[in-house]
């Protein structure tokens, strides 16, 4: 990973660059920008991406059904949560892939996929850190449950070298994806998650359910047990905390 990287000092968004080269690239290619001007989020949101930030995206070319997709997004959100930790910050995985610190919110991550019958093309991993940045500029709504390392370090980062360890980190956990069993990687991603045991409600294009988020099933789903004891997996949606 990493063998391959665009820099840019600006771009409208290093998923959207990534999207348009994916099918030429070779896997591991990375690109990155110092800021973006259409930083996309996830669920048609959008990411404030100012300079001082870590915006990229890398290119994967697993070999795997589309319904296994979605570990790859714990495994990445695994990766930035242990880089995180890495500079002594206590940082926990939101589920499906927010790391936060002390219950805001420093990284998100957006997976991208492209498939054709049912098996994985590419799939492009996007993930936006807030790192030098001053969430206290970001727009209300979004600063108040924003943070940033600077922030909570209280010392700028080195992003270079955060990045350089990003990047290892995703290539070491993405070895274990090929080479191991994805019980490796959950029961880790499990040991900092933040979610696991929390009251929830998940929010899907179609349904809503509420109750108590009690594990993450082996393709990446949560799953919670409803007050009436039903037990429901969803592999993705919104997921807010609940009282
Ligand atoms: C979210 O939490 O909603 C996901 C945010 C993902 C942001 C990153 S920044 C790099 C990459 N390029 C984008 O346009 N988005 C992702």
């Amino acid at each position: 990973i990493g063998n391959n990287i665009f820099y840019f000092a600006e771009l409208e968004s290093t998923n959207s660059f990534a999207k348009e080269m994916a099918k030429e690239a070779e896997e591991g290619t990375v690109v990155i920008a110092e800021s973006q001007k259409k930083g996309r989020g996830r669920l048609g949101r959008n990411w404030q991406s100012p300079k001082g930030g870590v915006n990229l995206s890398v290119i994967l070319k697993p070999n795997i059904p589309l319904d296994h997709a979605a570990r790859l997004t714990l495994m990445t959100g695994l990766a930035a949560a242990n880089t995180i930790r890495s500079l002594g910050l206590d940082a926990r995985i939101k589920w499906p892939n927010d790391v936060l610190i002390k219950d805001k919110k420093v990284c998100g991550i957006l997976t991208e996929v492209d498939a054709e019958m049912e098996q994985v093309d590419y799939i492009i991993i996007g993930i936006g850190i807030n790192a030098n940045v001053n969430v206290d500029d970001f727009p209300p709504g979004i600063r108040e449950n924003a943070t940033s390392l600077q922030k909570e370090l209280g010392t700028e980062v080195n992003r270079v070298e955060f990045v350089q360890k990003l990047l290892y980190e995703i290539e070491q956990q993405y070895i274990k994806f090929k080479t191991q069993e994805f019980s490796a990687i959950l029961s880790e991603w499990i040991n900092l998650s933040d979610t696991i045991g929390k009251n929830v409600t998940i929010m899907t294009p179609s349904k809503m359910v509420e109750g108590k988020a009690i594990g993450i099933t082996d393709t990446g789903a949560i799953s919670v047990r409803t007050k009436d004891g039903k037990r429901v997996n969803l592999i993705a949606g919104r997921c807010v905390y609940t009282r």
